[in-house]
């Protein structure tokens, strides 16, 4: 069998393609299949001369989503798409039953093509943002693998809330116990910072976001490295260097992808150029203003906002040093400002706002204790954590990026829901 993809490296030579049917078009003596076999798309053409009549009667019949076999020669050929076809000359039927095939070439509102999500992947725009998806994964690993990380992965199932307690999923076990799936891997991603160095987790995470928003899914997936004896500055360092990397690997390898997209890559390239902005919670304040967006210090930005501040930079920008109370309990203070703490969120260019958060995390016992307190969390729940520095605790820090945020502005989609194969929402479970 012959991949759609290496058909060009196949030019003259008898080949075999299985795949399905997306279309056809004839005119006369002649059918022009489209054909897709999860490698690619190709156009085959059937020449009523090149073939029994049998076979030419077989192609007139095929309809959308029926699987063949088909062989024939493979040529190159400038007009075809993809610039290489295949003439056929077999055709072997492998399912016949498509007829009532429901998602037809005509345009269907969302919420169908939502409900058909299981076929819906096999048309050639999810085809296109599911292989970027897959692209971006594979860099992440490539890089951290390539800095000296391992992966270590963190459970779902979690005692204690990490990142606040209105979003989180509760579970029952067996008797009266309680648990949570996970919202963020980050509290044992420090444990195996302080076991191995470096690490990053890479798994679903669970957020029970009421708000219905372009930008939320109840399950995404997050990247989360955490870094024993890091800073700070060396946490925006490594977000930065790892955006760069994964950007210049998708415009290197998903160019057909892109293209199907319609994503102007000129967007992206400043992105794989590195040299981020970097910018304060109270200078991104400063800006905003001169949109006539007026925050009081010690405010979070609201999706608005952050779209403003996206859109006034050509690439990601960093901004750092957000007010303690608005920010997670186990953030280090800024020994410049205690109002404010060693964190940092990066906001993607055109309206996608927060791709990351991080920050460096509290090493002091004492700190990180009254902390738990203040935000009052179970203390019991977090003993295990604050052993991480009652025993040789370090300064270190880590960041989480939200995978389908990523995907969502490299693809150029409006809507998280199409950047992850099946999308869990608030209105959504099914399929
Ligand atoms: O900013 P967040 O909440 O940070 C954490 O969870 C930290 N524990 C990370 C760390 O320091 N290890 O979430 C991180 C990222 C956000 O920047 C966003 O990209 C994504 O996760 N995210 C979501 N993506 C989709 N749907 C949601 N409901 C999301 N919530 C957060
Ligand atoms: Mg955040």
């Amino acid at each position: 069998m012959t991949l759609i993809r290496d058909l060009k490296q196949h030019a003259d030579q008898t080949v075999t393609v299985q795949g399905w049917l997306t279309g056809i078009r004839s005119s006369g003596k002649i059918h022009f299949l489209q054909i897709r076999d999860g490698s690619g798309f190709m156009q085959a053409t059937v020449f009523k001369g090149d073939v029994t009549e049998e076979v030419f009667q077989t192609a007139k019949r095929l309809q959308q989503e029926e699987s063949v076999l088909l062989t024939g020669l493979a040529r190159l050929d400038d007009r075809a798409p993809g610039g290489v076809e295949l003439s056929v000359r077999e055709i072997q039927v492998v399912a016949d039953n498509a007829a009532d095939y429901p998602l037809t070439p005509k345009e269907h509102g969302i919420d169908f093509l939502l409900e058909h999500r299981h076929l819906w992947l096999r048309h050639k725009r999810p085809w296109a943002i599911i292989r970027v998806r897959d692209a971006v994964q594979t860099a992440i690993n490539d890089f951290f693998h390539q800095e000296g990380f391992i992966r270590f992965d963190s459970p779902f199932f979690t005692p204690n809330a990490a990142e606040g307690t209105t979003n989180l999923f509760e579970i029952n076990l067996f008797d009266e116990d309680k648990a949570y799936l996970s919202q963020s891997g980050q509290l044992y991603g420090e444990a195996g910072a302080l076991a191995f160095g470096k690490i990053y987790t890479f798994g679903p995470t669970f957020r029970a976001e009421k708000s219905k928003t372009r930008r939320h899914l109840l399950e995404f997936w997050m990247i989360e490295p955490e870094v024993a004896y890091a800073d700070h500055q060396d946490n925006m360092k490594l977000q930065e260097g790892m955006i760069s990397f994964i950007l210049k690997r998708v415009l290197d390898h998903c160019q057909e992808e892109l293209k199907i997209l319609e994503r102007d890559i000129e967007k992206l390239r400043p992105a794989s150029e590195g040299n981020f902005p970097r910018i304060t919670y109270t200078e991104a304040l400063e800006i905003l203003k001169g949109y006539d967006r007026h925050i009081p210090w010690g405010e979070d930005f609201g999706a608005p906002d952050e779209t403003i501040l996206g859109n006034h930079f050509d690439r990601p920008v960093i901004i750092e040093k957000y007010p303690t109370a608005i920010k997670a309990f186990y953030m280090q203070p800024d020994p410049e400002n205690p109002e404010t703490v060693l964190c940092d969120d990066m906001i993607a260019p055109e309206g996608y706002g927060e791709i990351i958060g991080g920050s460096q995390r509290i090493h002091d016992y004492e700190l990180l204790k009254s902390r738990i307190e203040e935000h009052h969390l179970p203390l019991e729940a977090f003993e295990w954590y604050l052993d991480l520095r009652r025993y040789g605790s370090v300064p270190h820090s880590g960041f989480g990026l939200g995978l389908e945020r990523l995907v969502a502005w490299i693809t150029g989609i409006d809507h998280l829901r199409e950047a992850i194969p099946f999308p869990r929402m608030l209105t959504r479970m099914y399929p």
